[in-house]
């Protein structure tokens, strides 16, 4: 008697108990939506399955899927990381309340955000019958960008916070300040420009751009070319809207604005197709910019995947990204540098590899260290596409980015991308051939402290007396053997010289 009452006893503690552990049940569809001020709709989803306390599942964003690492359940409390295929962690921590999900989010190098999500019975992300790529075929060349674009994009520095009378401000500042002269044509508008779709079809402007025409319009009277940003997904990065199903329309759209400039970001595109099929689904913009007979450079923007440089051209693109995002820090310009060398031979007039654009004067950087991805961004004739705020330059960022002589190097006619030559230790040597004979070289002192180096010009076969120009100092010398320089930290030199081959 004793036993069975202390047996039911127990029953009676673990079913008061177990609501308090497990008192939730998380599973099914989550989705949150936020409207921002400029009028774009941000939804999260989050499809969780619980079993015990324990959570699976994914956190889907408009441009791809974190799945779920480690989740749990305490009660009505949730908490979870989760993470993307190339490596990208978030964490989740919340409360059920009521038919409600309160999440907060953590980004990396990000404040934490909330968002409240409700049970849907679909996914509001998910796409049926998705449209076949077309099939292959070689475009002809467009005959643009016969040197690497020159010009500005919004990203690097404004990120979403982007809008009509900034474009304007950054139109009249690259004229006052010697940017279009010294050839920064492109004015390039990133993502977050966009708004919803008409009855028809036909893609909006967001509530920062209320005439997308008008500003096309404003910007090529100051002489400057206006250039645009889109996706081949449904959404772009930033969860506004793509392409998808709308290519040839958009293209009209965007030649109707005046449009001299695509960047196609493949974002959402992953959801839909396998990185085989890249090819075929940049190819099919491609053909839509062509069909508009206006002439538009196309950027492909898919973060080096697929061995892009092998087949970029034939998509009709005229660069193409070949890693994923800069940042501001001298570390990660470098990994992109260090990337750079052995996709060189792929790179020519009108077809280029893009290792993204510059960060600058955006202040991350010391001046040396932007030298440094200034002098290499020439070398390897990359697309160079300041990405600071022109509106206030220090001396030191305008000495940068407008030295003519160091951009006459990227602008090189004949197109060879140069490489890394030699490497000894801290020191790296990287050569370019240009047109007239020269050679362009850039010494960069990778140590953290300064290197002093006496430069090998006879193993370059560069004999004493030959005159030696140095894109810095602005100024000629003559090579002598032995002869020392000093580099600072993270700096650079940069010559110029008739080339000995
Ligand atoms: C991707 C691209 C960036 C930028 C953002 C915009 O991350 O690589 O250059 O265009 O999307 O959302």
């Amino acid at each position: 008697m004793v036993f069975r009452m202390r047996h039911l006893l127990a029953i009676l503690i673990l079913c008061l108990s177990t609501p308090l552990l497990f008192a939730a049940d998380l599973s099914g569809i989550w989705a949150s939506s936020v409207k921002r001020p400029d009028g774009h709709t941000d939804r999260e989803v989050l499809i969780l399955q619980q079993s015990g306390n324990q959570l699976t599942g994914k956190v889907e964003r408009p441009w791809g899927n974190l799945v779920i690492q480690q989740g749990s359940v305490n009660g009505d409390q949730f908490t979870l990381t989760a993470k993307t295929e190339d490596g990208y962690t978030i964490g989740c921590d919340g409360t059920l309340e009521g038919d409600k999900l309160h999440v907060t989010v953590h980004e990396p190098n990000a404040k934490p955000y909330e968002l409240v999500a409700a049970r849907t019975r679909t996914d509001p992300f998910l796409i049926a019958n998705v449209i076949p790529p077309p099939a292959l075929h070689d475009l002809p060349p467009n005959g643009l960008a016969k040197t690497p674009p020159m010009g500005w994009n919004s990203w690097n520095l404004f990120a979403g916070r982007i809008d009509d009378k900034t474009v304007r401000e950054m139109a009249d500042a690259l004229v006052s300040s010697g940017m279009r002269d010294a050839g920064y044509i492109y004015l390039n508008i990133d993502d977050t420009w966009e708004g919803d779709r008409d009855a028809s079809g036909v893609i909006q402007t967001n509530n920062k751009f209320p005439d997308m025409k008008a500003l096309a319009d404003y910007v090529h009277s100051k002489g400057l070319k206006f250039g645009i940003y889109s996706s081949p997904g449904p959404y772009t990065c930033a969860g506004y809207e793509g392409s998808y199903a709308h290519e040839a329309q958009d293209a009209k759209t965007y030649a109707a604005w005046g449009v001299d400039y695509l960047k196609y970001d493949w974002c959402s595109a992953s959801r839909l197709y396998p990185d085989s099929a890249m090819r075929a689904v940049y190819q099919k913009m491609g053909d839509a910019l062509r069909a508009t007979n206006r002439p538009i450079v196309y950027s492909l923007c898919q973060y080096g995947r697929d061995d892009v440089w092998t087949w970029g051209d034939k998509a009709g693109g005229n660069l193409w990204r070949t890693t994923g995002d800069i940042n501001d820090t001298y570390k990660r310009m470098m990994e992109i540098v260090d990337t750079q060398s052995v996709i060189a031979k792929y790179a020519g007039p009108s077809h280029w590899n893009d290792p993204d654009m510059l960060e600058i004067g955006n202040g991350g950087m010391t001046t040396d260290e932007y030298r440094t991805h200034m002098s290499l961004w020439a070398i390897f004739a990359a697309p160079l596409l300041a990405g600071n705020d022109v509106r206030g330059m220090t001396e030191d960022t305008r000495s940068i980015l407008l030295n003519k002589e160091v951009i006459a190097v990227d602008q090189d006619p004949m197109g060879v991308q140069g490489h890394r030559a030699d490497k000894y230790g801290d020191i790296e040597y990287y050569a370019r051939p240009l047109n007239n004979g020269d050679m362009a070289l850039v010494v960069v002192n990778r140590a953290d402290a300064p290197s002093s180096i006496e430069l090998p010009w006879s193993e370059m076969r560069i004999a004493d007396g030959t005159k030696v120009r140095d894109l810095w100092k602005h100024e000629d010398f003559a090579a002598k053997a032995d002869q020392p320089f000093t580099i600072p930290p993270h700096g650079s030199l940069m010559f110029r010289f008739k080339s000995p081959h």
